[in-house]
């Protein structure tokens, strides 16, 4: 007589071909992403670990999700159990954590992009050494899919214009140092233009979408970013404009605010799930 589980020839090859996923970061991103999947990607993908530099975080979020064993007190403890690594914490660390998750030879999911924009060359040549895949997820735009075909044929000018109300560049340093009263924002005032390069340095919480679009594009240099207060407006706007060999491009993104973090747009953390399900998918639809 046997003891034990007995599985199906079936049941066996879905148990091995599973995805262990360990998420770094535990807030707005890194929660909703471990909902989806324990909830509707358990089929195909594991949540192994939750890491956060406030320990609280990964406590409370596997409570929620009802998992135990979840909650490691380093990266390197959670690189260990992943076969993927979900980086959602800070442009600050990104980088670093990229790093050390490929040189570890597995794959990483990043974020936090504009930690990354600087990088580019040591990220390609790191993913390649370790024969490992970066995936970095469009994020709160539109448009990076016809970027990345027109870059092919040429592309002259990208430029992306960013309105978010006021309030939502509280703390930002550049402003404080300008002694900009937020408050008194009445009408449209343009904070900041210039290269995606400056912009990243000085707005790194509101800015990974200038980090992605001149990734996928021109590069930081050449990229063009304008950032508008706007007193009329409750919603994270991107707006893209490309000049390309193939023709123009114009993208307007109006994004909701995420409920637990209003500097994140709800459009970023669907984004992430719908990277993570290409990733799991046989099939890939757009560009
Ligand atoms: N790519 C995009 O389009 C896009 C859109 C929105 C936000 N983001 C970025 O994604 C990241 C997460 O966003 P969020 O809304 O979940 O932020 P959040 O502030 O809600 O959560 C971030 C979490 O990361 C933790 N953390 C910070 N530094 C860490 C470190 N070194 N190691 C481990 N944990 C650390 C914090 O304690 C916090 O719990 C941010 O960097 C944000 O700028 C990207």
């Amino acid at each position: 007589m046997l003891l034990g589980t007995i599985y199906s020839v079936g049941e066996v090859f879905e148990i091995m071909i599973k995805l262990k996923i360990g998420i770094v970061g535990c807030g707005a991103i890194g929660s909703s992403l471990a909902r989806v999947i324990t909830k509707d990607f358990s089929k195909q993908a594991e949540l192994v670990a939750l890491y956060d530099l406030n320990s609280s975080k990964p406590k409370i979020l596997a409570k929620r999700i009802r998992k135990k064993n979840l909650v490691v007190f380093e990266l390197g403890a959670l690189i260990l159990r992943s076969d993927l690594v979900i980086e959602a914490a800070s442009s600050r660390c990104s980088w670093g954590i990229a790093k050390e998750v490929l040189s570890s030879g597995r794959d990483v999911m990043v974020m936090s992009v504009g930690g990354l924009i600087a990088k580019y060359s040591e990220l390609t040549k790191l993913a390649k050494r370790h024969n490992c895949r970066v995936y970095i997820p469009s994020g709160a735009i539109a448009g990076i899919d016809a970027l990345k075909a027109a870059k092919i044929g040429g592309v002259k000018k990208v430029t992306l214009t960013t309105l978010k109300n006021p309030l939502s560049f509280k703390g930002v340093k550049y402003i404080e140092e300008r002694g900009i009263d937020l408050f008194k924002i009445k009408k449209d005032r343009v904070l900041f233009s210039g290269s995606a390069a400056e912009a990243v340095k000085l707005f790194p919480q509101n800015i990974n979408v200038a980090a992605v679009l001149s990734l996928s594009g021109i590069g930081q240099d050449k990229t063009r970013v304008k950032i508008i207060a706007s007193p009329k407006v409750n919603k994270n706007i991107h707006e893209i404009k490309v000049e390309s060999q193939a023709g123009n491009i114009f993208t307007r993104t109006e994004n909701i605010l995420h409920p637990d973090n209003p500097k994140t747009s709800y459009l970023a953390v669907l984004s992430a799930i719908a990277t993570l399900k290409q990733i799991l998918e046989p099939i890939r639809i757009g560009t």
